[in-house]
């Protein structure tokens, strides 16, 4: 039987990218591959073809540009990256037209990475969350979920992942252990008592491939990916054990972190804020078990920290 092409936006990204290797390390022989990238001659890119991907140009910021990208795939993979521009308009966008480009290349099955809308659970009257950009609580989130009619209304078969924090993020996204007055290494994240789930960024492309595996069974049902979900203390306690010293936890207060100053801090306040205020409901959303029925590879902290925990910058 021929393979069935699955083609990945952020291919070249963590989530993709995840994906991608996924495919290409897949035994079955079920799927095929394609990488969309804007700049196929980058050396991601590059790599990713090396690797066995077929490589294609396409750009979400140029909507012509990506049904012709799509043109015989069976799956897509839509992803949206919030954090190179800010703009929750633009992701709004950007997931539309992909939508709307998935339809027009008749696709079989879209999986689409959302987020909730924080604004259902804390509308813009409640004050216990400031009110950002006019209309958003946490724009990063609402705007992933108002695209989501976007392909409910272009009529694709559609599958929505709400991926976990990355715990790649103590190594990238400055979020990880800094050294005190006292030279101990102390993780600060504002959790206000709540566990946080979290997921290996690699988990979630294998995961997503578990979801295009499943086919019509998955078609509009929502799959929230977590590898492990944890307290403040527990991750620095085993950030601790993995790097032979002791990490404290400092859980910050949520206005704090929101007052921090770098690009985002009141988006990620409010996200974390939202967490805490959602509770047991926002756990509940991002279930361990399901995710390792999707990839039976998934990873728990531990078994993240054994590959990564070296690279986590302690400055
Ligand atoms: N970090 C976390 O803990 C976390 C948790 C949950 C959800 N998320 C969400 O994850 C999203 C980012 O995903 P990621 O971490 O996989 O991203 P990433 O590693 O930063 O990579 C971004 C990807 O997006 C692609 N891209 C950006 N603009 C594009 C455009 N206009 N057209 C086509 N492709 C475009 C880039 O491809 P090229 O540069 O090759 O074109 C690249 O592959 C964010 O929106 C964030 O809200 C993050």
């Amino acid at each position: 039987m021929a393979k069935q092409t699955i083609a990945v936006f952020g291919a070249t990204g963590a989530q993709g990218g995840g994906l991608v290797r996924a495919i290409l390390a897949d035994r079955s022989g079920e799927y095929s591959v394609r990488a969309l990238t804007r700049n196929p001659s980058s050396d991601k890119a590059k790599a990713l073809a090396q690797a066995g991907a077929e490589v294609r140009a396409a750009d979400a910021d140029q909507p012509e540009t990506l049904a012709p990208a799509l043109a015989g795939a069976h799956g897509v993979y839509c992803v949206t990256n919030f954090w190179e521009h800010f703009s929750p308009e633009r992701e709004l966008a950007q997931a539309t037209a992909m939508a709307r480009a998935a339809a027009q290349a008749k696709v079989g099955h879209v999986v689409w990475s959302t987020l909730e809308d924080t604004r259902r659970t804390v509308p813009l009257s409640d004050t216990r969350l400031p009110t950002l950009m006019g209309k958003y609580k946490v724009p990063h989130f609402d705007a992933k979920a108002e695209a989501d009619a976007a392909f409910e209304q272009a009529g694709t078969p559609t599958s929505y992942l709400l991926a976990a924090f990355y715990w790649d993020n103590f190594i990238h996204f400055g979020v990880g252990p800094r050294r005190n007055q006292d030279g101990v290494a102390q993780l600060a994240l504002p959790l206000g008592g709540q566990k946080l789930p979290g997921i290996a960024a690699e988990d979630i492309g294998k995961c997503a491939l578990g979801i295009f595996r499943r086919g019509a069974a998955a078609h509009g049902q929502r799959f929230g990916v977590s590898g492990e979900n944890l307290s403040g203390d527990e991750m620095a306690q085993k950030m601790g054990a993995a790097l032979g010293e002791k990490v404290i936890f400092q859980d910050v207060p949520f206005d704090v972190y929101r007052g921090l100053g770098f690009p985002g801090a009141e988006d990620m306040g409010n996200m974390f804020h939202y967490q805490q205020l959602l509770g047991p409901a926002f756990l509940k959303a991002r279930d361990p078990e399901l995710s390792r029925e999707l990839n039976p590879e998934l990873l728990d902290f531990d078994g993240w920290l054994r590959t990564n925990a070296r690279s986590i910058p302690i400055p």
